[in-house]
C-alpha cells in the first residue's frame, strides 16, 4: 500500500554533511522523495514535535539536541513507506541498528542517532501536517 512518512535529517546528521547520504539510502530503498526543506526549529516547535515524549526523562536533552542547529524536514513516499523508511534507519540506539542502516552509519548514540521516522499512519499524518501543507506534496503518481 503506498503511504508517506515524515523523514528528519537530525542536526547531528547535517552537520556531519550524511544529508545526500542518508536521503541516497532511502531512494535507493525504493522511496521517493515528495517534499523536503531546511529549517531550524525553535524550542517550541520541537517540544510540539515530540509531545509524545513530554514527559520521558530524555525530552529535555532531546529537544536541546533538535534545535542545536538545522535539520532536513522530507516527506517520502512509496510501498510501506513508514516500516520501510524505519527499517531503513535501524534501531533507535545506533549501537544496536543492522549493518548498512541509517543508524548504523551515521548515528552516535541512543539521543543523537541522525534520523527521525514517523512510526504509523496517525502519527505520519500528523508529522507530515506539522511542517507542510498539501500544495507542498509533489506526489509523482502510482
Ligand atoms: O526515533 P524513534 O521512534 O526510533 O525513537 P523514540 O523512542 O520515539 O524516541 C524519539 C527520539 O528520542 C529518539 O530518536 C532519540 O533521538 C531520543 N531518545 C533518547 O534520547 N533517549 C532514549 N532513551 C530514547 C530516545
Ligand atoms: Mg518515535
Amino acid at each position: 500500500m503506498k503511504e508517506r512518512t515524515l523523514s528528519i535529517v537530525k542536526p547531528d546528521a547535517v552537520a556531519a554533511n550524511s544529508i545526500g547520504g542518508m536521503l541516497g539510502i532511502f531512494e535507493n530503498g525504493g522511496l521517493q522523495v515528495i517534499a523536503s526543506r531546511m529549517i531550524r526549529m525553535d524550542r517550541e516547535k520541537a517540544e510540539g514535535f515530540y509531545a509524545v515524549h513530554k514527559e520521558r526523562p530524555f525530552f529535555g536533552s532531546l529537544v536541546d539536541f533538535m534545535t542545536e542547529g538545522p535539520v532536513l524536514v522530507s516527506v517520502l513516499e512509496g510501498d510501506n513507506a513508514i516500516a520501510r523508511h524505519r527499517e531503513l534507519l535501524g534501531a533507535t540506539n545506533p549501537e544496536e541498528a543492522d549493518e548498512g542502516t541509517v543508524r548504523k552509519l551515521y548515528g552516535t548514540n541512543i539521543e543523537r542517532n541522525a534520523g527521525h521516522g514517523s512510526d504509523a499512519p496517525e502519527t505520519s499524518a500528523f508529522e507530515i501536517g506539522y511542517f507542510f501543507s498539501n500544495d507542498e506534496l509533489h506526489s509523482r503518481g502510482s
